[in-house]
């Protein structure tokens, strides 16, 4: 932290937000709110994250009020480099310095978040009382930047009111968040629009808590022994608290996760439909081109599909509809497959 660090006292509602764009003059402005304890968003590799200095508990309160994010559930900790990132952790034995290793080398920059013991000077507000942190390096080059200009890790939870979707473009942060944070950094679409794999290597069976960009293919050719939670015991390792409960919801009273059949129903009624494009040209072709209700149709290909699911929810949202029925992504087999286990674990939250 520099000199200027003054912890902002702005009261949380009604603050301005100030818009910047990608420019080194506005990415510096950013930095300096940034290490003036301010709330500013910017744009990652995975979706818009909420900015504030990592290992400053004042700010991390602020951050938690911001989003409206419950007190027990942690937050990644972002980093310019490797280096950085181990400085944050504690790796206890020559196993798990290795882990770290093959898999920061393997996936850092990019999507990948490692839960490890944390080192002594992490504050409690940063993994919420837990003796683990959460780290990522992430490749998104605004991101990297203004990491770099910040000089400090910077927390950054996903830039949306907590249980809402994640945002991927500046439009949708400030859906929720508007007047509720102090900056964002305007720095267009998020390209992947899946959140980052969340894999704990704190002992000697790594875990994946979130699946995330990364999938568990990939993660295996690096670490083979690495599994997925649901497929071990409950008890071997603490769930991350994120993945429990309702979230990624647009606001919409009703959402549900159907079959084809139910969509066929459902064409000539008011309700809001999220479907594939394959679905979606069968059903105009026998129910009609024309309906009533809000259509977002999404590509079958899975990175694609991935891309836009949280900007379309948010599109849905906007003509407020009673209900929301969301197509059931189909199995797949091709190696991609792993990113439907992420997808569906969105979509099947947004429905709690
Ligand atoms: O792609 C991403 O990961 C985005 C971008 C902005 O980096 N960030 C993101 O953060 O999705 P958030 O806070 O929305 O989700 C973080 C997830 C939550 O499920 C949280 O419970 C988990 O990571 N997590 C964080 N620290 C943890 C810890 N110490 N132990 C277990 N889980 C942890
Ligand atoms: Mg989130």
């Amino acid at each position: 932290m520099t000199d200027e660090a003054v912890v902002c006292r702005t009261p949380l509602a009604n603050r301005m937000t100030t818009r910047y764009d990608t420019s080194d003059a506005d990415l510096e402005q950013a930095a300096a709110a940034l290490r003036a304890g301010r709330l500013v968003a910017f744009p990652t590799e995975t979706v818009y994250g909420l900015g504030a200095l990592g290992l400053d508990e004042a700010c991390l309160k602020r951050l938690y009020a911001g989003k409206g994010r419950p007190g027990n559930n942690p937050v990644i900790l972002h980093t310019a480099t490797t280096r950085q990132a181990l400085s944050l952790v504690r790796l206890s034995n020559e196993e798990s310095r290795l882990r770290f290793d093959q898999l920061a080398k393997r996936f850092w920059p990019g999507p990948l978040t490692l839960v490890c013991r944390k080192a002594d000077h992490i504050p409690q507000e940063a993994t919420a009382g837990l003796p683990k942190v959460a780290v990522r390096v992430p490749k998104h080059p605004v991101a990297n930047r203004l990491l770099q200009l910040v000089e400090a890790p910077l927390a950054a939870p996903s830039a949306n009111v907590s249980t809402r979707p994640s945002a991927t473009c500046p439009e949708h942060v400030l859906a929720t968040l508007e007047n509720r944070i102090d900056g964002i950094v305007c720095g267009g679409s998020c390209e992947g629009g899946m959140e980052s794999t969340v894999v704990d290597i704190s002992d000697e069976h790594p875990v994946v808590l979130r699946p995330g960009a990364i999938t568990l293919d990939q993660l295996r050719d690096v670490v083979p022994t690495i599994r997925q939670r649901d497929s071990i015991q409950p008890t071997a390792t603490l769930p991350s608290p994120g993945t429990l409960g309702k979230h990624y919801a647009p606001s919409i009273p009703s959402i549900q996760l159907v079959d084809r059949a139910r969509l066929r129903n459902a064409w000539n009624t008011d309700a809001a439909l999220l479907l594939t494009e394959t679905t979606a040209t069968a059903l105009r072709r026998a129910l009609g081109a024309n309906r009533s209700g809000p259509t977002e149709i999404l590509s079958d290909e899975q990175v694609v599909y991935a891309q836009g699911l949280y900007a379309a929810l948010y599109r849905l949202e906007q003509s407020c509809p009673d209900s929301l029925l969301i197509e059931r992504p189909r199995a797949t087999k091709d190696r991609d497959s792993g990113l439907q286990t992420a997808i569906l674990d969105r979509l099947r939250r947004a429905c709690l």
